[in-house]
């Protein structure tokens, strides 16, 4: 081997290495020229014959590198335009469409609780809660309903244990709330919270909501029925419309004293007679009335110093009459079709 000759191999080594494009190739040339046969493995081996054995030896190793140094130059390059081809071939096309996202609509329960919230606060309320598994004591007997008064039958009750049911009545929070007072101060509070009674029909459901009203204060301070009426009639016209009246009709519930159902005229007809109203012009939709003595006194308010009222509607009933829902159990479903028709801009 001459200087000359090795000098030809390399020129014919880089011509080659142009032309190769991609890894394959690559690697095929690399056996050709370094592989068990290849053409440089062959010119290594022919050191033993060789005259002058150190010149032999230093060429080789000339054109041994010239491959290597070519052959890595090469493998970097492919392997970036490798590289660049699968990034370019997995790139996320940010121009599609994105798939829709449904949007929920709130629930016409949940519209009608924040929007009686909204008037509340707006009057001055707070916006209280209590448990919803509650003790027959709160639930019955600090409303002036011991243990064997005939008017519990009106409520029939889910108990867990002897003196533990799930409340029938947001009017427990009435006693709690009283009873949380370390010294009596004025109260004017609504609770909104589930109820439980063992019922169910078009009209009942087992688990249904009501929002307790309670407002206390010095009787010097005259709250009295016209501020129960006044305030019942603002709800009624908030909720249902604003040229509605509502009438007060004598009733009785132990923990009220006067008590009444309260009507207000029928939305649909307004007043004239149709088969929502029966034909009577009105509709039932509260239950309210000036609070008890016992339930004050029970309660660490003393009845000579403090007066007040408490009404007490369900908010299944005032939803299904706010949007013309036929039937209660619709709203317990959870039916997207019926969902749906409820939205924001229509509260
Ligand atoms: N808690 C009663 C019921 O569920 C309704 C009620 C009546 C609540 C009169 C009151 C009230 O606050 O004053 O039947």
């Amino acid at each position: 081997m001459t200087e000359e000759k090795a000098k030809l191999i390399m020129e014919e080594i880089s011509k080659r290495f142009e032309k190769i494009n991609d890894l394959k190739e690559l690697n095929d040339y690399k056996v050709e020229q370094l592989g068990k046969k290849g053409k440089i493995t062959e010119l290594q081996a022919g050191i033993r014959d060789a005259v002058n054995k150190k010149e032999y030896g230093m060429l080789v190793n000339k054109v041994k590198n010239h491959f290597n140094e070519l052959y890595e130059e090469k493998m970097k390059l492919l392997e970036e335009v490798e590289l660049k081809k699968k990034l370019e071939s997995e790139k996320i096309d940010i121009t599609l469409p994105s798939k829709k996202i449904r949007r929920g609509t709130k629930h016409p329960m949940t519209l009608t609780i924040e929007k009686i919230e909204d008037l509340f606060v707006s009057m001055g309320y707070d916006v209280v809660d209590g448990p919803e598994l509650e003790t027959d004591e709160y639930c019955f007997e600090r409303l002036n309903l011991p243990k064997d008064h005939p008017a519990r039958d009106m409520q029939d009750s889910f108990y867990i244990t002897e003196d533990k049911l799930l409340r029938t009545q947001t009017s427990a929070v009435q006693a709690r709330y009283m009873k949380s007072k370390s010294e009596p101060e004025p109260i004017r509070i609504i609770v909104p919270g589930k109820t439980y009674r063992r019922d169910d029909d078009a009209t009942h459901a087992p688990q249904f909501g009501q929002i307790e009203g309670l407002v206390i204060d010095k009787k010097e301070n005259n709250v009295s029925l016209a501020d129960l009426k006044g305030t019942l009639e603002i709800f009624a016209r908030t909720m249902l419309g604003d040229d509605l009246d509502i009438r007060f009709r004598p009733s009785y519930f132990p923990f009220t004293e006067p008590s009444y159902e309260v009507d207000v005229t029928c939305f649909k007809c307004h007043g004239k007679g149709c088969n929502l109203c029966k034909d009577t012009g009105w509709i039932e939709v509260f239950a309210a009335g000036m609070v008890h003595p016992n339930v004050l006194r029970d309660n660490g308010y003393d009845p000579e110093v403090w007066g007040g009222f408490a009404f007490g509607p369900g908010w299944d009933r005032i939803t299904m009459f706010k949007y013309g829902i036929p039937d209660i159990r619709l709203m317990y479903q959870n039916d997207v079709r019926f969902l749906n028709q409820f939205d924001r801009k229509d509260d």
